[in-house]
């Protein structure tokens, strides 16, 4: 197939321009001058303030810098320093040395500039900007001329809350009927082009911040011919790819190299290419590019690769992250004019949204369509969550931390991150990280719960944010999939149906506009590799059709009210804890791509935020703290919808768990906090063993993936990492039962139901035994094992589930339901996928079931006792005398990292010895002194 688009499809590639803010490129005739580091102030003439500023910054950090304010997180200071956010603030560098004297044209390029800014040179106005995702290149060749002394650089911040609301007042500006527009804390944030979760969301601060938030050059060229590399376009495809259909494996490999420079080419130049194995050093492909051509600011070449050349990149937990180094460099003649080396791997992704067909059906397939990724031609198990922004302020959010959040993410068993749409484009080097440790990153435009105006030069403005972050990351084999926006056909879509049905036409129809007929096009042309979806959480597409003016007709709800018949993926949540583990009301779909619920964050993590005085559930700070319910405009004094979710949390804990009690108060705080995670983890536990075990239902599930990863500062959301990289108990949950082999009870609790399952996510079938073994919460046997059998085998099929056991509680001889548990072990021989030797691996996994929730059991003191052994730096912890459920080694402030288990139940009697992955140490090993242990019996002791 062919791809064309018609002739109202714009051809973006030669107006837009990016880059990476790497190794500065040195190439002939070329001085590059690095404008990043210190030596700028920020000032604001109307506060009369003027600070030592920074560069990549916000005015935010270098207003704390320099003491001129708190914490931004401290506090209630998200409110208090709204002043920040309502002002502008300029950025002006000291004069600028190391100017070329025979330059021939000199420009300044902004990697990015958060958000509204005019850009002064040497006194004289260079431009404007509007856009925080954009890479920015002007041309100063005429200011430079002129300037008469040392130039400096000047970029005067407009306050975005002021310009935003500006835009909505003015008359010509895009309405949309009222109710429709998610609001979280300030509104008007669909009108700007600006991480939207800057103006607040149910799980973070409303700073807006403002600043150079990347890197700042001045690159002159010295010579006729040279070029600045700004962005690449390297997309690796099979030959004939095409971004919606599955590709075919036994075609070569296109490499399609795109370079986005600044400066001017030679007549005719040429490409060379070399691509070599990074581990082996091993040149794949070395030569000249074909079809060399110079569009605009833009030259592409292409070669092929053999279809069996390469290694491929897998996924973890699927095979080997084979990497390469693809050099291009850009010649005349025997010169070389530009070079630049992208690192990245072969491996096609592929999201499949075809109908499913009779051969499936035949296979126990249930109708619809299919809604599973396929890497490398294979089918998989997406394991997961979503991540947001790590930091409200992106310039400190450092690569320490971030490898740190990565390596987490795989110690967790995940294997896929949504990237979601309301961050930013995610820098290189997280790519990067996701790159080395085979993370799939599901990547997202940065549009969510709002509907998006489609005048002329918005659509314009987003075009080119589009076309430079979507060149800027195809190199990644970690790039899973684009999503046009997020909860848009799911949410806004249907919101905009109810409220305002006159207008539903037509919303939908400018939703088509910005997210399928502009940007469907945008992402095919400049990636075949990947696969776009308008927005996620859809149901799929009906059909595509590249020269129709909207290419991608969706199906939305067309015909999926058909019983038995699943179509798209799911996002669900229901604060109505009283079905938490009500597993017959989860969605049945055949992708979970957001769920969850929120709890608090330990005690340590609040400390960082909130003085020892506010250290109670209730307190104003701690409730002002928590953003769910979001206060649906600037109020700073959201009591009442802040209550509403507090509340949820605690009637959650005082429904299942027993209620903390303890003498101290602040003790009493922290058992609460742990109380809300043990509820958060065990409602998420329970979602992610029927969406796993849906991937042998009639469904089809291939993915969960849960809300959220981790925190953007101290506060209850649905985060499993708090904000400095503690897990909460969610992570260390979400890392069990996202084992490739589970042992799962599914019980019913109104009808006493309980069934056992096993699932597995091998790509071959498994075979294993499980045993069951009841005893009472001290540990003594129940009488002939209640009637249970003591092990049952099993084999699993590739990406499937089995019912090993099923019953009725009623039928089981238990003397008293509220004194017994069951453990259940499984241990299971299988292959991983791809593995070298392939020899079998040996998979266990532990699970526990009681018939009635842990408020009512009958618990006895486990009488728990930790020691750690500084020889093996291993803790070992043992019930002395009962079961100990819920089992939990804590440890102290100043360090982050991880145990190897953790919340996990231990047998009467039996010891665990595990170790503390320590990922950033502050005490000098002291740490160790400080680990402690709990199970659920101390909840409510005092
Ligand atoms: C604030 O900044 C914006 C964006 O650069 C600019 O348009 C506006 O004139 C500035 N206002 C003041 C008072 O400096
Ligand atoms: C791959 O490229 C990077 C960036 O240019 C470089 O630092 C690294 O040494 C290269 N690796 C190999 C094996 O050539
Ligand atoms: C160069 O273009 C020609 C004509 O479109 C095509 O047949 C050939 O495959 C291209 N070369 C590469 C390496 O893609
Ligand atoms: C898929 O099924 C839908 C009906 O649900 C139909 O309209 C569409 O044409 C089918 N698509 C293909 C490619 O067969
Ligand atoms: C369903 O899809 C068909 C085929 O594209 C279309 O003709 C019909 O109007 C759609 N119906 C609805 C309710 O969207």
């Amino acid at each position: 197939m062919n791809i064309q688009f018609s002739g109202t499809m714009h051809l973006w590639k030669q107006i837009l321009l990016g880059a990476l803010p790497s190794a500065l490129p040195s190439a002939l005739g070329q001085n590059v001058i690095d404008l990043s580091g210190d030596g700028w102030t920020v000032s604001s003439s109307a506060l009369n303030i003027s600070v030592p500023g920074h560069v990549p910054s916000h005015a935010h950090l270098d207003l704390f810098a320099a003491g001129v304010i708190d914490d931004p997180y401290h506090g209630l200071n998200d409110f208090n320093l709204r002043w920040i956010a309502n002002n502008n603030w300029t950025y002006t560098s000291k004069p600028i040395q190391g100017l070329s004297n025979d330059a021939k044209a000199s420009w300044l390029v902004f990697n990015g500039l958060d958000t509204f800014t005019t850009i002064e040179f040497c006194g004289q106005q260079i431009a404007t900007t509007d856009n925080q995702f954009r890479q920015y290149t002007f041309d100063i060749s005429d200011a430079l001329n002129n300037c008469k002394q040392s130039p400096t650089v000047s970029l005067n911040f407009g306050s975005c809350p002021n310009i935003a609301n500006a835009i909505a007042a003015d008359p010509n500006s895009q309405k949309w009927p009222p109710g429709i527009q998610g609001v979280f804390e300030l509104p008007n944030r669909e009108y700007i082009r600006k991480e939207q979760s800057d103006f607040g969301w149910d799980w973070g601060p409303a700073f807006s911040p403002v600043g150079p938030w990347q890197k700042v050059y001045l690159v002159q060229s010295e010579s006729e011919t040279s070029a600045y590399v700004l962005n690449t376009g390297f997309d690796i495809y099979r030959k004939g790819q095409i971004n919606h259909i599955a590709p075919d494996q036994s075609q070569p490999w296109v490499v399609n190299a795109s370079i986005d420079f600044v400066g001017s080419l030679p007549e005719r130049p040429s490409m060379d290419i070399e691509i070599k194995n990074i581990n082996s050093g091993e040149i794949l492909k070395s030569g000249a590019l074909d079809n060399v051509t110079v569009v605009g600011q833009a030259i592409t070449g292409q070669t092929m690769v053999d279809a069996e050349a390469p290694r491929l990149w897998w996924p973890t937990g699927m095979g080997n992250q084979s990497l390469y180094n693809v050099t291009v460099t850009i010649r005349n003649n025997e010169q070389d004019i530009a070079s630049v080396t992208k690192r990245t791997g072969f491996r096609t992704i592929f999201l499949d949204r075809s109908n499913i067909t009779e051969e499936q059906i035949s296979r126990g397939i249930a109708p619809g369509a299919n809604w599973h990724f396929e890497v490398n031609g294979r089918e998989f198990y997406a394991k997961g969550s979503n991540i947001i922004p790590p930091d409200a302020f992106w310039p400190r959010v450092t690569e320490a931390k971030m490898k740190r959040l990565f390596d987490a993410v795989v110690a967790g068993n995940q294997n896929m991150l949504r990237v979601w749409s309301s961050s930013i484009y995610l820098p290189d080097f997280m790519y990067d990280l996701a790159d080395e440790r085979g993370v799939l990153l599901w990547s997202e435009f940065q549009f969510s719960d709002a509907l998006y105006p489609t005048d002329q030069p918005f659509l314009d403005n987003v075009a080119a944010e589009v076309v430079y972050n979507v060149r800027r990351v195809n190199h990644h084999p970690s790039l899973a999939l684009w999503a046009g926006g997020n909860e848009i056909e799911s949410l806004e879509l249907p919101t905009a149906k109810k409220k305002a049905p006159g207008s539903y036409e037509f919303l939908v129809g400018d939703y088509e506009h910005l997210f399928i007929t502009l940007i469907l096009p945008l992402v095919y042309e400049n990636s075949r590799s990947i696969s776009y979806m308008p927005s996620s959480t859809n149901n799929g597409f009906l059909k595509v059709d590249l020269s129709a003016p909207v290419p991608m007709v969706e199906r939305y709800d067309n015909g999926t009210d058909q019983e038995g018949y699943y179509y798209g993926d799911t996002d669900y949540y229901n604060y109505d804890s009283s079905v938490a583990f009500d597993f017959e009301g989860y969605p049945v779909g055949r992708f979970a791509n957001e769920f969850g619920y929120h709890s608090m964050p330990s005690l340590q993590t609040w400390r960082q935020a909130v003085d020892e005085e506010d250290l109670y559930f209730n307190s104003s700070t701690i409730v002002l703290r928590n953003h769910h319910y979001p206060s649906n405009g600037p109020d700073t004094h959201n009591f009442k919808n802040a209550s509403m979710g507090m509340a949820e949390m605690t009637l959650a804990v005082e429904r299942y768990y027993p209620i903390p009690n303890k003498d101290d108060s602040i003790a009493n705080f922290s058992a609460w906090c742990h109380a809300t995670q043990l509820f958060q983890a065990d409602m998420y536990k329970s979602e992610i063993q029927f969406y796993r075990r849906g991937s042998g239902m009639p469904e089809r599930q291939l993915g969960s993936l849960y809300w959220q990863l981790e925190d953007i500062w101290q506060a209850p959301t649905w985060a499993g990492i708090e904000y400095d990289g503690r897990w909460k108990v969610l992570h260390y949950t979400a890392r069990d039962i996202y084992q490739p082999i589970i042992v799962s009870p599914f019980w019913n609790s109104s009808t006493g139901d309980l069934s056992v399952y096993v699932t597995s996510d091998l790509w071959e079938t498994a075979h294993g035994n499980v045993s069951f073994k009841w005893t009472d919460l001290s540990g003594k046997p129940i009488s002939s094992n209640a009637g249970t059998p003591d092990t049952e085998s099993f084999s699993v099929g590739a990406l499937n589930t089995t019912c090993i056991y099923d019953t009725n509680i009623a039928k089981i001889s238990l003397p008293n339901v509220k004194n017994a548990v069951l453990i259940i072990e499984l241990t299971a021989q299988g292959h991983l996928p791809n593995q070298e030797n392939g020899s079998l691996a040996t998979f266990t996994h532990r699970n526990y079931f009681t018939p009635s929730y842990p408020k009512d059991l009958e618990l006895k003191d486990p009488e728990l006792q930790l020691s750690h052994d500084s020889e093996s730096n291993t803790f070992t912890v043992e019930a002395q005398s009962a079961v100990s459920l819920y089992t939990w080694l804590d440890y102290p402030a100043g360090v982050v990292g991880y145990f190897e288990d953790n919340s996990f139940t231990l047998a009467a009697g039996e010891k665990r010895t595990l170790r503390f992955v320590v990922q950033k140490d502050e005490t000098g090993g002291r740490w160790v002194d400080d680990v402690t242990v709990r199970s659920l019996w101390d909840q409510t002791t005092s």
